[in-house]
Order: C-alpha cells, then sequence, then structure tokens
C-alpha cells in the first residue's frame, strides 16, 4: 500500500533520512495538522495548581485522591479547571496515566480506577466539558479566552481539550510524586483523537493509547471502507472539533495535504498503542491498523521499529502490545473497558 502524503517527504521534496530531519518533519507534520485539521494549539501560560479536596481513603486505603483546581494565568485573567488525581499510597515517583474523559464522574465506566491504581499508576481525569462545550459554541470557558480570527486555523475544540491535558500536565510535573518520565495519556473516540493530537504536540507525553480514535484519530483516511465514518461525514456533523481549513478537503475540493499516518509519526520516537474493537465499524479498525503500518519509517529513522504486528486485518482478540506502536482489535463495540486498560498498561510495561 501507498502512503500518500508521505510521511519521510518534505513538502519541499526533499527526503526525511536522519533523527535531525524526522524532528524537523515532526514541526512541519505539526504545522500541517494546525493550518488544515485541528487548528492552532493554543500558546502555553503559567500554570499552578490549587488542591481543594483531598482523602487518603480512596480504593480502600490504598490511594490519595485530590480534587485539584489549574490555574491558567492569561494576560489579563485566569481560566480555571478541575482535575481529579489518585495517586497509590507507595515509596517513590509513580508513572502517571492522564484519562480524558466525557465524565468527571469517577470510578467511571470507563475508568477501572482501582485497577488502575494496583498496576502501580497514578491516574488524573481531565473532564472534558470542563475545558470547552462539545458544541460550536465558541464563547465558553477555555474558547473564551482564545480569539478568532479570519485565518482559518484558528483552534477547533479538539487543540482545546489537547491543550488543556498539558497544562494539567505542568502541574503535575512540579509534584514530586510522579515520575515525570512516565508519564501517558488515554482517550477513547473523540478523545483519542485528542490524546493523539496532545502526544503528538507535547513531547513529555511518553505514552499514549488512542481507543477506538477512528476518523481524524488513528485511521487511516485513505483506505476508508464502506460503513466507516469519512472526513466528510465527520467535518459535517463536527465542524467545531475542527478549523475551518478542513471544509475544503470535507467537500472534496482540494487534495488533503495529510493523513493520519502523518498524526503517529509525529509521536516518534515515543510510544503509541492504537486499540480498536471488532464491531466498531464507524471507526474502521482495519484503517487504523493500516496507520500503524505507515507510521513505521518515522520509528525506523531512529533506530527503531515501530509498529511489529501483522500488516493483514487482525482477527478479533489479536494484536502486538511489544512494538514501539501498539495494536490490538479487541472483540466487542466502541467502548472503553477493562481490557483495553490491560492492553495500555501492559503496553507501558513493555516499554518501561
Ligand atoms: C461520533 C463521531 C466519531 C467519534 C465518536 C465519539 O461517532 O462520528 O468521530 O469518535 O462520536 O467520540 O464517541
Amino acid at each position: 500500500m501507498q502512503f500518500i502524503p508521505e510521511l519521510m517527504r518534505f513538502e519541499n521534496g526533499s527526503i526525511v533520512d536522519t533523527p535531525q530531519k524526522m524532528r524537523e518533519r515532526r514541526e512541519e507534520i505539526l504545522r500541517i495538522f494546525q493550518n488544515n485539521a485541528y487548528g492552532d494549539m493554543p500558546s502555553p501560560v503559567p500554570v499552578s495548581g490549587e488542591i481543594v479536596e483531598e482523602t487518603n481513603r480512596c480504593c480502600s486505603g490504598n490511594a490519595v485522591y485530590y480534587k485539584i483546581i489549574i490555574h491558567c494565568q492569561f494576560e489579563n485573567s485566569v481560566f480555571s479547571f478541575p482535575v481529579q488525581l489518585t495517586v497509590p499510597i507507595k515509596e517513590g515517583k509513580k508513572p502517571l496515566i492522564v484519562a480524558v474523559n466525557f465524565s468527571d464522574q469517577l470510578p467511571h465506566e470507563y475508568i477501572p480506577v482501582e485497577e488502575i491504581i494496583d498496576n502501580g499508576f497514578a491516574l488524573a481525569v481531565v473532564y472534558y466539558n470542563d475545558i470547552t462545550n462539545d458544541s460550536s459554541d465558541f464563547s465558553d470557558k477555555i474558547a473564551a479566552f482564545i480569539p478568532r480570527t479570519s485565518s482559518g486555523h484558528d483552534a477547533g475544540k479538539i487543540s482545546m481539550w489537547a491543550w488543556s491535558v498539558s497544562r494539567a500536565l505542568d502541574y503535575f510535573l512540579t509534584r514530586n510524586d510522579i515520575s515525570e518520565d512516565r508519564i501517558a495519556v488515554i482517550g477513547h473516540s473523540r478523545l483519542g483523537k485528542t490524546a493523539l493530537w496532545c502526544a503528538a504536540n507535547d513531547t513529555r507525553v511518553r505514552y499514549v493509547c488512542s481507543n477506538n480514535s477512528g476518523c481524524m484519530g488513528a485511521a487511516y483516511s485513505r483506505t476508508w471502507r464502506e460503513g466507516a465514518e469519512s472526513v466528510s461525514r465527520i467535518y459535517g456533523t463536527f465542524p467545531y472539533w475542527f478549523c475551518e481549513n478542513m471544509k475544503q478537503y470535507a467537500e472534496n475540493k482540494a487534495p488533503m495535504p495529510f493523513d493520519q499516518h502523518m498524526l503517529i509519526g509525529a509521536i516518534a520516537p515515543r510510544y503509541v498503542l492504537v486499540n480498536s474493537a471488532g464491531k466498531d465499524d464507524w471507526a474502521d479498525p482495519a484503517s487504523e491498523q493500516n496507520s500503524c503500518v505507515g507510521a513505521s519509517p518515522a520509528w525506523q529513522v531512529y533506530g527503531k521499529k515501530g509498529y511489529a504486528g501483522k500488516e493483514e486485518t487482525y482477527e478479533i482478540d489479536a494484536g502486538d502490545l511489544n512494538g514501539d506502536i501498539g495494536y490490538y482489535k479487541r472483540f466487542g463495540v466502541h467502548f472503553l473497558g477493562r481490557k483495553d486498560w490491560l492492553n495500555f498498561m501492559s503496553f507501558i510495561k513493555n516499554h518501561y
């Protein structure tokens, strides 16, 4: 299969064949996605964290739970959002998984807190609606702090959610119970797209898991198949996740200068797990696997393997968690469940 546009070629046509060139290509790829898909990633601002709740009775006395307000200092005003942090009670710095989620409930059907703690991870939850509503309203919460322009590539909602994870990290990395070189981010579906975009931009994220992220997440658009979401459909329904410049590709008026193997490639040489679900045709499991194959050269230029699984489409409940890019297709429907978490935690531990 040909992966076009090419990951390993600069826009000026020259080949990417050294780690240094790959780092430069990453910058180019981020710019391509900002200008044509997700919109600008807002600039970082100074951040502080205020602990407003704390208990060591969490997980039956196995963890400390904190509710923390992250204050983001803009020029003349402050944008604040809550995060929930649960840290296992044991010595030393803990690896951290940040879950950007659809709810602020904890535990939640998508988040088996107790099991995550038992595996030795600290867990942070960012609730996406606390950052900005999942709607076309650009006047609420963080959206109100980011001026709208006529550039065509103002930040869409995915960029805003991804930005907030990075701001939460700014705070977590000031704590002495979190291991700064074992930071992971996970998201499901639209938030799986968000997790990938966050990891592509933020090199402090060492491990990322996109769960059932599909179109404009992990799924390669060029191998779209009947029953799956397309760029036209996603932009038609959720234009506010993206920037206006994406419209021309959704309407097939111009060839897309990107595809999702490039988004995954921008995370190299760090670690990416792509979790699919067998019955999730809308998210296109086969195309998610294709992107893993297509992204691998970005790792190979660093002397790493990239994706180490099969090229042929996986059957149900199969995949590979050993490569730098992992892929797994579990049994069942569109969901973030226990099996997905177990995969992610194994994947992380495989790459300590
Ligand atoms: C819709 C959307 C997908 C998205 C999903 C979700 O189905 O079309 O792109 O991933 O919602 O976030 O649950």
